[in-house]
């Protein structure tokens, strides 16, 4: 999905996100915690932030710092009327230029299928991620719920998550190691994880 078209398409569903969530999918975020590696005082990224799903999720493990990025400026209205303190970045992640080797967790929830160039979201993920960062991608919907829930709306029909193989070889080429990538999927959802 372009830049463009993510503002307008994240803005307009803005207002009513946090009405829109499936209770039956935000009761599985927790169980994808369990695998997330956030050490108390840890500096965390949530890309694609939307209105804060995930904020509370990484308050519970008391980093120093949680960076919210999203596109969509409407977005992260709706996530600062909960979060007044957040700490909000706005702009096309994929353009952005990102401090290096900064933070410990870097997680893109329910929001990689909709980055138009997804090795390079990637690549400069790793690059922001220190050494023992952990970088995870994960959906609260199986593979199959989210093609059904992306085919209802024509504007993100085409965004599509990769294949574990496909994803496997974005991780390598970003410079992960092999045996540092984590790839599963079960009912509760995609958990996608490589550690630098
Ligand atoms: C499906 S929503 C998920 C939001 C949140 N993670 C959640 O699960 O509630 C996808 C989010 O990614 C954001 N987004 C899409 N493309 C983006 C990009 N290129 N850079 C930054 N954010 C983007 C959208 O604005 C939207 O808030």
């Amino acid at each position: 999905m372009d830049a463009k078209t993510a503002i307008e398409f994240f803005n307009k569903m803005a207002p009513e996100w946090d009405r829109m969530q499936n209770p039956v999918y935000l009761a599985r975020i927790g169980g994808h915690f369990v695998n997330i590696n956030i050490k108390p005082g840890a500096k965390v990224a949530d890309i694609g932030c939307g209105s804060g799903v995930l904020y509370p999720y990484i308050q519970n493990y008391k980093p120093s710092e949680i960076v919210c990025f999203d596109i969509s400026p409407q977005m992260l209205l709706e996530l600062k009327k909960k979060y007044p303190a957040a700490h909000t970045v706005q702009g096309n992640f994929e353009a952005f230029d990102c401090k290096k080797e900064y933070f410990d967790c870097i997680l893109i929830f329910n929001t990689f299928p909709h980055f138009k160039h997804q090795a390079g979201a990637v690549k400069k993920v790793f690059e922001m991620l220190v050494g023992g960062g952990q970088f995870v991608i994960f959906h609260s919907l199986t593979r199959e719920e989210l093609a059904r829930a992306h085919g209802e709306g024509k504007d993100i029909t085409r965004d599509i998550l990769p294949s574990q193989s496909e994803l496997k070889n974005m991780f390598l080429k970003a410079g992960f190691k092999n045996k540092n990538i984590v790839l599963q999927e079960d009912e509760n959802g995609c958990f996608f994880s490589a550690t630098k």
